[in-house]
């Protein structure tokens, strides 16, 4: 028996896959109008937290934030004793600490899981979770928690780690959709359509995640010596797209925050280093 608190757009998602999948299914939501369509899916409506653990064997939380998660498991309380609570509620690393604390005392075994998805795709074979808590926990249940994604991937022992693994890939995608859309701005002005762009420039585009690999390794070792592409060679192109976003009435904040970055390194004597110097800028060591 499965238990999900929390029928917003995604836990009504993560519940309808159980039940898709044959799980008997036990809901609950502040707003009980919520489990309606579940309902009709053959769950069964619980009447507080704590009747919805009370016969399941895994309970699923999915709910606005870490705070209101808190609260739920406190609400269920010793009805959670020897169950497993897989919690798949955003929020700042801290909050799943401090919930898997919450959860030992309560008697039970914590997941916590970051779903790298939006709701239509829970169920997919390709949909990321990953997953912090004990191996062994996640071994037991990987199986069913593969219902909701294909790749549900234990990722730490540490349950907070699955959440800083979202926020860096946030991280990571801000910083891509920001460049992308700065070049759309440019190109735009000179009137060049940006489907083509992408068409093109293709290979070029999908050529810049498969650096990721060699910056880890410079930063995980501190090692930044590199034969090729060092910092010194970037200036002169960050000044050209100053200018040309200048020329063109384009925003230049972005660029010439880059170009901070990388003045300030050629200053300190680091020109002939891999772009990856620039961690002691995010991370002074
Ligand atoms: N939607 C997505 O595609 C998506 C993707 C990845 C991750 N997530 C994460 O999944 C979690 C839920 O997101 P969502 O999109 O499903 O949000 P949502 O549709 O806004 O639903 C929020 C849920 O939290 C409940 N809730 C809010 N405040 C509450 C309180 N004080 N007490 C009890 N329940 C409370 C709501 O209950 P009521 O129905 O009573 O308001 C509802 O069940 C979030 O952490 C979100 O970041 C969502």
């Amino acid at each position: 028996m499965i238990a999900v608190l929390g029928l917003g757009e995604m836990g009504s998602a993560l519940a309808a896959a159980m039940l898709a999948a044959g799980h008997e299914t036990t809901v609950w939501n502040r707003s009980a109008d919520k489990a309606v369509p579940l309902v009709a899916k053959g769950a069964r409506l619980a009447d507080s937290p704590e009747s919805a653990v009370r016969d399941a064997e895994l309970v699923i939380v999915n709910v606005q934030d870490g705070a209101v998660a808190g609260k739920l498991l406190a609400a269920a309380g010793t009805a959670l004793a020897g169950r497993t609570v897989v919690n798949l509620t955003d929020g700042p690393s801290e909050q799943a600490s401090a919930a898997a604390e919450l959860v030992a005392d309560l008697g039970a075994d914590y997941l916590h899981g970051q779903i790298m998805t939006i709701a239509p795709a829970i169920g997919s074979p390709d949909t990321v979770i990953f997953y912090g808590g004990p191996r062994a926990v996640f071994d037991k249940y990987e199986p069913v928690l593969r219902i909701l994604g294909g790749r549900g991937t234990h990722v730490s022992d540490d349950p907070s780690v699955p959440l800083l693994y979202g926020m860096a890939i946030h991280d990571i995608m801000w910083g891509l959709l920001n460049g992308f859309l700065h070049a759309a701005a440019l190109l735009g002005d000179a009137g060049l359509p940006l489907t083509r762009f992408a068409d093109q420039a293709a290979p070029s585009l999908s050529a810049l995640p498969t650096l990721f690999p060699m910056l880890a390794t410079e930063i995980d070792r501190a090692e930044y010596a590199t034969p090729f592409g060092a910092l010194k060679h970037h200036l002169p192109s960050i000044d050209d797209v100053i200018a040309e976003s200048h020329s063109r009435g384009v925003d230049t904040e972005l660029p010439t925050y880059t170009r901070k970055l990388v003045a300030d390194a050629l200053a300190a004597g680091h020109g002939d280093d891999s772009y990856s110097r620039l961690i002691e800028h995010f991370a002074p060591r």
